[in-house]
């Protein structure tokens, strides 16, 4: 029995999907537990690079099966979207087996998502407009429409017309919108009935009797642990649990399947959309880390937020999480700067100067970053394989990360393909 979760440790889009990638080649299962098509997970293999939405990142290794969570909320028209653009692509696509319990996105979601945002103005979240936060608001207010309900019409027309009642409501007298018509959106939604029947299972019942075989389960998560509704920057935050926990309540496996936490940590820090962010830095370091990592959404092409590594971010996420290990991802982005600023505290507007993550979100918004300068390394690492094989102040650069931590680096990026990778301690 081996469960391994995948968890972000900052604000999403550290690599999670490269190392799941390349996990994949190992594992039997790569299982999806929370989010939806908000993320974007890039892999790049050989000369071809596929950013994937929905579908776990395993997809792009043969042996792997893969799996949508009861945690994940599923916009079907992206699902058969992302098939079937690797299908076109040439790539052996199996159809991924589906929660029944997993709750469907629907054009509705969509439309309430970019009118909450428009009418929050200064407060908007910057969500990634895909439906995310509606639709796990309608499974919170049980009145949400599950996949499951697509292999019975009545009961699919029922929900979408009671769920729409009040949203019209609200969009007509409180967003000043044309109401939404159920009938289409049944239509539409029927549309997906037969192809995705012969994949709708019981999650739950499928992975425990692979770990009982002996399989390895990876479970992929999406987003990251700021991003957390409970444990994340609130209100500043996805809608789900992307932490370590929601594996089990995102995908119907207890704790104690769960045998290694692995945080992915880019070497600095990014954020896309709003949001406090200690490190940013509004400068031309910031643009430099933007044009040299290649800091573009993936799902919606903005713009990321860069700054220098925060190890209070990092190090809340190994508290919350309980990382077992710490892929560290990017690091070949910060070669060739004299020296590099890592975040060791904050000093906070009352005059106290903390190591911890703070207690309240108005500390946050506030505290300005303590800096230690670590000296930095010129020669290229990309074609590195081994730790040793890294410049000396590149290896102390981990070290001092492990050291601010606690919890060991055991993968580290050195490139966005598969094989640039190093292994310090075995993953699996
Ligand atoms: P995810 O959302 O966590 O899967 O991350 P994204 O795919 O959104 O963003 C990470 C980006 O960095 C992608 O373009 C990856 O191809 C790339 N990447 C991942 N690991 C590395 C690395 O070690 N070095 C470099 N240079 N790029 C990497
Ligand atoms: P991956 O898996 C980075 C951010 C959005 C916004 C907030 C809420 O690629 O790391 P939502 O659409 O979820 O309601 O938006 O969360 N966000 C992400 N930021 N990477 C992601 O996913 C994200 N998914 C959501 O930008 O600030
Ligand atoms: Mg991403």
């Amino acid at each position: 029995m081996t469960g391994i979760v995948i968890v972000g440790a900052q604000w999403g889009d550290e690599g999670k999907g490269k190392a799941t990638d390349w996990l994949g080649e190992r594992v039997d299962w790569c299982v999806r537990y929370s989010g939806g098509n908000n993320a974007g997970h890039t892999v790049v293999v050989g000369d071809d690079t596929f950013t994937l939405h929905l579908l776990p990142s395993g997809i792009l290794n043969p042996g792997c099966r893969c799996v949508i969570g009861n945690g994940v909320v599923v916009d079907l028209g992206v699902l058969y979207e992302e098939l079937d653009a690797l299908a076109a692509r040439g790539v052996d696509v199996q159809h991924p087996l589906i929660s029944a319990a997993a709750h469907i996105i629907t054009p509705y979601h969509q439309t309430i998502d970019k009118v909450t945002e428009r009418f929050l103005g200064k407060r908007r979240i910057g969500t990634t407009g895909r439906g995310i936060g509606p639709a796990y608001s309608d499974k919170v207010n049980r009145i949400g429409v599950r996949v499951q309900d697509l292999l019975d019409a009545d009961l699919l027309a029922a929900k979408v017309e009671a769920s729409l009642e009040n949203k019209n409501q609200l969009l007509v007298k409180v967003y000043n919108r044309r109401p939404i018509e159920p009938a289409p959106i049944i239509a539409e939604l029927l549309g997906y009935a037969e192809r995705v029947r012969p994949y709708v299972v019981d999650v739950a019942q499928v992975l425990n009797a692979a770990l009982d075989a002996g399989d390895v389960v990876l479970f992929e998560g999406a987003q990251a642990h700021h991003l957390d509704v409970d444990h994340g920057t609130y209100p500043y935050v996805t809608s789900s649990n992307p932490t370590a926990g929601g594996a089990c309540t995102g995908a119907g496996v207890g704790p104690t399947r769960i045998d290694r936490v692995v945080g992915i940590a880019k070497a600095y820090t990014t954020r896309v959309g709003e949001g406090p962010f200690p490190t940013e830095l509004a400068d031309e370091d910031g643009q430099w880390l933007r044009a040299t990592g290649g800091e573009f959404g993936a799902t919606t092409g903005r713009p990321r937020r860069c700054g220098w590594f925060d190890a209070l971010v990092v190090r809340q996420a190994c508290v919350v999480n309980g990382f077992t290990d710490i892929f560290l991802t990017k690091l070949d982005v910060l070669t060739g700067r004299a020296q590099i600023p890592v975040c060791v505290g904050y000093d906070l507007p009352d005059g106290r100067r903390v190591a911890d993550w703070p207690l309240t979100e108005t500390d946050v918004e506030a505290a300005v970053p303590v800096y230690e300068l670590l000296p930095g390394w010129t020669d290229d690492i990309t074609g590195a394989r081994t730790f040793e094989g890294l410049p000396p102040a590149c290896q102390a650069y981990v070290l001092r990360l492990e050291q601010l931590c606690g919890v060991r680096i055991s993968g580290i990026g050195v490139g966005a393909g598969r094989d640039q990778t190093i292994i310090r301690t075995p993953l699996l």
